[in-house]
């Protein structure tokens, strides 16, 4: 399917040039968050003479700024002259429950940098951000405990979209222990603990995310039936689970590491066990939609980021059975998500 019918030419020109300009749009809302803007109009309009004061700017680039996020639907100019936050706005301040403040972040101040260099990545099939950081994976998370926390509540924001659905989807009541492998600040772990109050839940991760970690799970009243434990997938993953989730962690990775970490899951599984791989598939075919431009988008992403990519269902299939597993059921868990079911091959 393609959008182009019944478009003229000037019509099609224009589509496309919205489209390459879009990314304006990233730097303006990330300016907007940086200056606080949402927060401070959080609990009524104000004027830009007022905001410009309390963030240090000049009133006519503030006002430009402003006047600009009211053409994506950030801001509203009410007739008195003064700024209002929308709907739309409100998911840029921190304590919204759909926040994503902490993803603009890191997608502008960080991904963009990455994607700046994705001929780089399309010539070697290497990670760009290891070109323009000099790391690889997720070392500089350990390196940075300010890029960390933005990170992990980034990762947290997206995943705070599915886990419900996934929540939802799976019955998990059955399970005595719940792995969130590479589970961030174990937003999918602490649903899933929440909806199944006999279930005990391990978080297993790297150092930089286990505090904020246990942070939150204390602030729910979880932290009792649930260890935190810090270690290294390629190494090593924990026994004591009978189920193992992996969400965006697969496509962070080229086959090969990709491969050791199934393996680790799978010598730390016991027989009965279950392992549900949680990520994007990518279909055999594309179309011109919002729904495959984030799928690809995703692949791109892992691509100039970690020198990985989204993979297709066979290509889970083949990783997993050459892990030792049995493949089951997929299914669709909203957003562009899915979720592979797969049991130690015995
Ligand atoms: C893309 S994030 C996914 C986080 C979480 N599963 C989610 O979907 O919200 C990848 C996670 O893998 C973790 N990770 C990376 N390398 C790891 C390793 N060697 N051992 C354990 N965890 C690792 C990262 O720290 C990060 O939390």
């Amino acid at each position: 399917m393609t959008e182009e019918a019944g478009m003229n030419a000037n019509q099609l020109t224009q589509q496309l040039l919205h489209r390459v300009n879009a990314s304006w749009i990233a730097q303006a809302v990330y300016a907007a968050v940086e200056l606080g803007l949402p927060e401070r109009l959080a609990h009524g309009p104000r004027a830009v003479a007022d905001l410009a004061g309390e963030c240090h700017v000049p009133v006519y680039t503030l006002e430009r700024l402003l006047r600009a996020l009211i053409t994506v639907d950030v801001f509203v100019q009410n007739p008195d002259g003064t700024f209002a936050l929308t709907e739309t706005g409100r998911r840029l301040c921190a304590d919204h429950p759909e926040s994503i403040r902490s993803w603009v972040i890191w997608w502008t101040s960080n991904l963009a940098y990455a994607w700046a260099e994705l001929l780089y990545s399309i010539r070697t099939g290497k990670s760009a951000r290891t070109l323009v950081h000099g790391v690889e994976g997720f070392e500089h998370l350990d390196q940075n405990p300010e890029q960390a926390a933005v990170f992990n509540q980034a990762l947290l924001e997206l995943t705070r979209l599915t886990a419900v659905s996934i929540a939802g989807h799976y019955d998990f009541s059955s399970f005595r222990c719940v792995m969130d492998v590479g589970g961030g600040y174990g937003e999918l772990l602490r649903v899933i603990l929440q909806n199944n109050p006999r279930t005990r839940g391990i978080l297993f991760d790297r150092a930089h995310a286990l505090g904020g970690a246990l942070e939150r799970f204390q602030q729910e009243g979880l932290a009792e039936r649930c260890e935190f434990l810090e270690g290294n997938f390629f190494e090593e993953v924990p026994p004591g689970a009978d189920a193992m989730v992996l969400k965006s962690i697969i496509h962070d990775w080229p086959d090969e590491k990709a491969a050791l970490i199934l393996a680790n899951c799978r010598k730390a599984m016991p027989a009965a066990g279950k392992l549900l791989v949680i990520g994007r598939i990518m279909p055999a075919r594309l179309e011109s939609t919002d729904e495959h431009r984030d799928m690809v988008r995703s692949d791109l992403t892992m691509l100039v980021a970690l020198g990985a990519g989204e993979r297709s269902e066979d290509q889970y299939r083949v990783l997993l059975e050459n892990a030792g597993f049995d493949v089951g059921r997929t299914v669709s868990v909203g957003m562009g998500h899915s979720m592979i079911e797969a049991s130690p091959r015995p």
